[in-house]
């Protein structure tokens, strides 16, 4: 289907090799952002090409700033990045660029931005971005499709969160870097890409504390200095490759895990009957072994666990006999997965918010389509277990996160027998140094 992207994949080989993993989607975007904060040159170092990463990167572009890539790094040089609108075409492209808003008034004292986009897993309100906002002194003016917002300098304040949500803290803490005085988050959310996040803000010279813990304390700086850091390994994408292992009852060995941050994730897997260990900084995860359902799992903020590997589980519980229930507690509608891998001859039923998975029916090849980035990797896992071809149609989701999760699939041993890539950037104008890069 032209414009979407395919992946066709022959299933039924069990994964193995060794593999490492790409920087991290989630713990990018918000450096990215941060990156504005200085006039200059800031770096960041083996970031990931994918394209939310590119969206970013021509939203920034739009603003004025000069980007460019040196083999894995992305350098972004801020100097004259003084637009303060961005596009609604932009943002609803991808929902993180709502946290461009704090960014835009720290620098500029105003900022424009559409309503936010991003993968169609809910409601996906932006109250709690608002909220933080106005409590440090920012007027926001809500017009049919945009967020108008200006304040000469935005005070620290102390402000709670009614919710947990990983971009409003994080729209918090860029806004009140800068900030006059000090800010008290409280009921932030505790995910380890904030805690990435400020690291690379106190290398800019922020000063920040109690990141990873419910209250963030900030004290405002005047002026910021350049970042440059390495961005961490995706916990997401290490997951959906154990996920593809287990799911192929295979063995991958992962080169760099992510320290610590998929011990729920790790946990729900040994339940399942693989196994792991850690030895000389790599990961060895075992998946031979995957039997057991699981009787009940419910999503939750971190260190519970992550709603981005939901549906990767899922495809997995269809591979095992008996019954398994998941509760999705974080978006409303993230199991549009499930319909698709019933037609690969999985029996998921889905409730308001949870499904129940009769597992280990054979799943068969068969035309299918992703629906967003979560969900589309689910349907290559499936695929990968599946017997004969599927093809998994709508893959522009799915590199929105994953680099290239074909070449990392089939160097583990699992056939794509076609990869339709370069047509997944169609949608977003790319850079013509990283159309390249990307390419390659
Ligand atoms: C981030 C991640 C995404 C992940 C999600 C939850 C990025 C780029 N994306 O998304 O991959 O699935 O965290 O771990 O980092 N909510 C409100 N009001 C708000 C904001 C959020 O009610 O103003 C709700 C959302 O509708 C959702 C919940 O809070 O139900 C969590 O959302 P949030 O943590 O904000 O997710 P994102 O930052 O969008």
């Amino acid at each position: 289907m032209k414009g979407l992207g395919e992946i066709r994949i022959t299933g039924g080989r069990p994964l193995r090799g060794t593999i490492s993993i790409q920087g991290s989607k989630n713990a990018a975007l918000p450096m990215m952002a941060a990156a504005l904060l200085y006039r200059g040159v800031s770096v960041l170092r083996g970031c990931p090409a994918i394209t939310d990463v590119f969206c970013m990167e021509e939203i920034l572009r739009s603003l004025g700033a000069v980007t460019w890539w040196e083999g894995k790094d992305l350098y972004l040089d801020c100097s004259y990045a003084d637009g303060t609108e961005i596009s609604g075409e932009n943002t609803g492209k991808m929902r993180s660029s709502l946290i461009l808003l704090g960014v835009l008034l720290a620098r500029n004292g105003k900022g424009t931005v559409g309503y936010p986009g991003g993968c169609v897993i809910g409601k996906r309100p932006v109250d709690q971005h608002l909220h933080v906002l106005k409590e440090l002194g920012v007027c926001i003016v809500e017009e049919a499709h945009l967020l108008e917002a200006s304040c000469e300098r935005m005070k620290g304040n102390r402000v709670s969160f009614a919710k947990r949500s990983v971009g409003a803290t994080e729209q918090g803490i860029l806004a009140a870097v800068t900030a006059e005085g000090k800010t008290r988050l409280l009921n932030c959310a505790r995910e380890p890409e904030i805690i990435w996040l400020c690291r690379y803000l106190r290398k800019m010279g922020a000063e920040i504390r109690g990141e990873g813990k419910s209250c963030i304390e900030i004290t405002g700086v005047k002026e910021m200095k350049a970042g440059d850091m390495e961005v961490p390994p995706d916990r997401i994408v290490a997951g959906t490759y154990i996920c593809a292992a287990a799911a192929t009852r295979g063995r991958i060995v992962i080169e760099n895990p992510p320290e610590g941050e998929l011990d729920a994730f790790l946990k729900v897997y040994r339940k399942m009957g693989g196994q792991y260990i850690r030895k000389s900084g790599k990961l060895i995860a075992d998946g031979r072994g995957t039997a057991y359902p699981v009787p009940y799992l419910e999503t939750e903020v971190y260190p519970g666990f992550p709603t981005d590997l939901q549906s990767p589980l899922m495809a997995v519980l269809a591979t095992v006999s008996g019954e398994s229930c998941i509760r999705e507690n974080i978006f409303e509608d993230r199991f549009r997965a499930a319909e698709e891998l019933n037609k690969m001859g999985a029996r998921i039923t889905v409730f308001e918010r949870e499904a129940k998975i009769q597992g280990g029916f054979p799943l068969r090849g068969c035309k299918v389509t992703a629906r967003e980035l979560r969900g589309g990797a689910a349907l290559l896992i499936a695929a990968l277990a599946a017997q004969g071809e599927t093809i998994v149609e709508g893959c522009s989701f799915i590199c929105r996160g994953y680099q290239h999760i074909c070449k990392d699939l089939t160097a583990l041993g699992g056939q794509i027998t076609e990869d339709t890539g370069t047509a997944f950037y169609e949608n977003i104008e790319i850079p013509k140094k990283i159309k390249h890069y990307t390419q390659t």
